[in-house]
């Protein structure tokens, strides 16, 4: 691993040194500090971490929340007009001087099958629609921005620029690419789901989120790019700007993200003229195919590296408003087994810590 020794751990400041024995969150700098004039800076929320050790890490370190299964459709309106708000988890994020993303408002997983299943187009459009207006206006001066569609592009991608082609459909063979929005709707779903959006708080910031977006697979970025740049030409001003604010390039990355490609979909994407959140960031680091199969030194700085450069780019790009980590700790990350996250399960700072907050140290 020659690359690795590139890797400076001769930091400047006192507290900015990497020492010896793993430091606890509560005796590091606030990361969001390091990033206040350039991008908030986020991690998830679930209601068991309210007023334990979890939620005093996260208000420390950063400056907005997004509820990691909370706010999706399936919890939020379980059964037609039953609504499930999560008042108590978003009401505490505020209350420690934290902002709130909402995550998220339409997409083909976590989604109850009312409101798309066995019911005609209309209804499925009033359904759609009715949900994002009811918890928009719920939420209304709380969540300053939503993804209000999520994962609406095929991993295989069509490579023409007709971004309608590479849209989920329910008759794709890969039972996980469907998406019953667009076979019951059309692909105007996504139209009327950003409209009804903007009509519902015209102060929220509406974002268009995926997965895979970086230019390891260049034909998902076009086909959101062309989408964006389509819906944006057609509608220039609804409510005064453009319809889709931004773009949430998810950003579940591992040891063999190539951070280039990452810096390619971000200058494809701001030449929009929209913003962009990385909004859910983690780089698996022992996994299938990985160099490590287990989290040693050498892995914990393989991973701080990939962190570093992500940043340095991430630094460069006033377009991004938001870097949002997917996962408190390593031992409740979603991919946990994989040692994706900033701090470890005793809630130490990695190396990944200190890569965040000093890139330019790596
Ligand atoms: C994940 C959560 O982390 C898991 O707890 C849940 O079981 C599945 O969803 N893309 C998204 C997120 O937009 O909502 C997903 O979150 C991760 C991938």
């Amino acid at each position: 691993m020659s690359s690795l020794g590139s890797c400076d751990f001769s930091f400047g400041g006192k507290d900015e040194e990497p020492p010896a024995e793993p430091v606890s969150w509560e005796a590091l700098t606030p990361l969001h500090s390091r990033y206040t004039a350039q991008f908030l800076i986020g991690n998830i929320v679930s209601p068991p971490d309210i007023g334990g050790v979890r939620f005093n890490l996260l208000k420390k370190h950063f400056n907005i929340a997004t509820a990691e299964n909370h706010m999706k459709p399936d919890a939020m309106q379980p059964s037609k007009g039953y609504f499930n708000y999560p008042d108590a988890m978003v009401n505490a994020v505020l209350a420690a001087g934290m902002q709130m993303h909402g995550h998220t408002l339409v997409w083909h997983s976590q989604t109850p099958a009312w409101m798309n299943t066995g019911v005609s187009k209309e209804a499925a459009i009033a359904n759609m629609t009715d949900h994002i207006t009811k918890v928009m206006t719920h939420f209304k001066g709380k969540v300053i921005s939503w993804d209000v569609v999520n994962e609406a592009m095929r991993d295989n991608s069509s490579s023409s620029d007709n971004w309608r082609e590479s849209l989920r459909k329910d008759e794709s063979p890969n039972a996980n690419d469907n998406s019953r929005w667009n076979q019951i709707i059309g692909d105007e779903y996504i139209e009327i789901a950003f409209k009804a959006a903007r009509d519902a708080d015209p102060d929220a910031k509406l974002y268009y989120n995926d997965y895979n977006l970086n230019m390891s697979n260049s034909n998902k970025a076009y086909a959101v790019y062309n989408m964006v740049k389509d819906i944006n030409q057609r509608y220039p001003a609804y409510g005064g700007r453009k319809l889709i604010d931004g773009i949430g390039m998810q950003s579940h990355h591992h040891l063999n993200t190539d951070p280039a490609t990452v810096e390619a979909s971000i200058l494809l994407f701001e030449s929009l003229g929209v913003e962009i959140a990385i909004s859910e960031l983690d780089i698996q680091t022992v996994f299938y195919g990985s160099p490590y199969s287990s989290f040693t030194e050498d892995a914990a700085k393989a991973q701080a590296e990939k962190y570093a450069a992500l940043f340095k780019i991430f630094k460069n790009h006033a377009a991004i408003k938001r870097v949002t980590f997917w996962g408190l700790d390593d031992g409740t990350s979603w991919r946990s087994s994989s040692y994706p996250v900033l701090f470890d399960k005793q809630y130490m700072a990695k190396p990944a810590f200190y890569a965040a907050e000093n890139p330019g140290k790596f």
